[in-house]
């Protein structure tokens, strides 16, 4: 009898190591190494516009100054509050000391300089999405604002390193960082608009669906659904036109850059009016581009 239960309890004691092992090994991160990114000549122009459609604003501000991104605006999720970091310059507070590579990993892999993974309430699962190029631009444009020092608290998480951890795990499913690939059969002004949708502006994010995991349900892009941060509904993106929505690309792009203003009432609130303003502020090209490419999901 006792001689079972010892067996048992060594069986399960080398289970459960190996368990940990097979966690600590499938959890460990793989960073890029300054050698993966290419030689750029950064374009700082190009940085803000995707900044500005990437919205970074709209999590990163301070509670002081709604157009600094030095951090600390409390962000209210599922799993606690959030308190999206300092990106202006400054080297202990901000990113003064990162490298480019340290930002093309924190945007397009989810990893901190230190290795540990970063909460995707940090919509990296679409940044991941951008050419690398255009993501250094972004840093390029950051490190070219004036320096803030502006200590953040700290997230009001429970157990947040192990959850750091696990999200290692959750990045095999969770994390699809495949570049967007042009569609060949559509016009150049039709894959902008797919673009900036589809990695700055990080549209999925709230228009996408989950699944139980947390993850997008590629299968139902942009359809719509429960809103990321627990409140109301997302409408869904698809068939705008046919379902009477909006007349047609013109009137898509008045919607953007008008809102209220002109009656579009669907675009004020649950953070869509910060969106709106955003991609109001795009020059009219890129406004009709992502105007054109909407109206054409079905
Ligand atoms: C929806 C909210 C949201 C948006 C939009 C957003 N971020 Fe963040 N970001 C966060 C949060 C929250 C964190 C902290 C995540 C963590 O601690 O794991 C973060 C972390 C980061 C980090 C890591 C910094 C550090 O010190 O660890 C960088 C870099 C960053 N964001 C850059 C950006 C840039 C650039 C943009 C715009 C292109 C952007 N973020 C847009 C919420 C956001
Ligand atoms: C933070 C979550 C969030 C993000 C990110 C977001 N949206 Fe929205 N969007 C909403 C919500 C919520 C509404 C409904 C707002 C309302 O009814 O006032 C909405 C409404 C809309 C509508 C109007 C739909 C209709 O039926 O008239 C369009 C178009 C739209 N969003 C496009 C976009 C695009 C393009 C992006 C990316 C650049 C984007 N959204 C990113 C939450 C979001």
């Amino acid at each position: 009898m006792f001689a079972w239960v010892r067996r048992r309890a060594k069986a399960l004691s080398l289970a459960s190591v190996a368990g940990l092992l097979g966690f600590w090994v499938a959890t460990m991160p793989h960073p890029l190494r300054p050698a993966d990114i290419p030689a750029h000549t950064a374009n700082i122009e190009n940085g803000k516009l995707l900044y500005n459609i990437g919205g970074c604003i709209s999590c990163h501000m301070s509670v002081g100054d709604a157009a600094v991104p030095s951090g600390g605006k409390p962000l209210s999720t599922p799993i606690g509050m959030l308190y999206p970091p300092n990106l202006t310059p400054d080297p202990e507070t901000g990113l003064g000391k990162w490298s480019d590579v340290d930002f093309v990993n924190a945007m397009q892999k989810g990893l901190r300089p230190d290795g540990s993974y970063l909460i995707p309430a940090f919509p990296y699962t679409s940044y991941a999405h951008m050419k690398v190029e255009d993501v250094m631009d972004i840093k390029a444009y950051l490190a070219s604002l004036p320096p803030v020092q502006n200590k953040v608290m700290p997230h009001a998480v429970v157990a947040l390193p192990l959850i750091r951890r696990g999200l290692g795990l959750w990045q095999w499913i969770g994390l699809d960082s495949t570049k967007f690939v042009p569609e060949p059969t559509q016009s150049e002004r039709w894959n902008r608009g797919a673009y900036l949708v589809i990695g700055p502006g990080h549209c999925a994010e709230c228009h996408t669906p989950r699944t139980l995991l947390m993850s997008s349900d590629v299968s139902r892009m942009f359809a719509g659904g429960p809103h990321p941060d627990g409140k109301g509904q997302v409408p869904s993106l698809r068939s705008l036109a046919e379902r009477g929505r909006y007349k047609d690309v013109k009137d898509l792009v008045l919607a953007f850059q008008n809102g209220e203003e002109l009656g579009y009432d669907k675009m004020s609130s649950g953070g869509m009016g910060e969106v709106r303003k955003h991609i109001a502020s795009l020059p009219q090209a890129d406004v009709e581009a992502i105007a054109e490419y909407l109206m054409s999901l079905k």
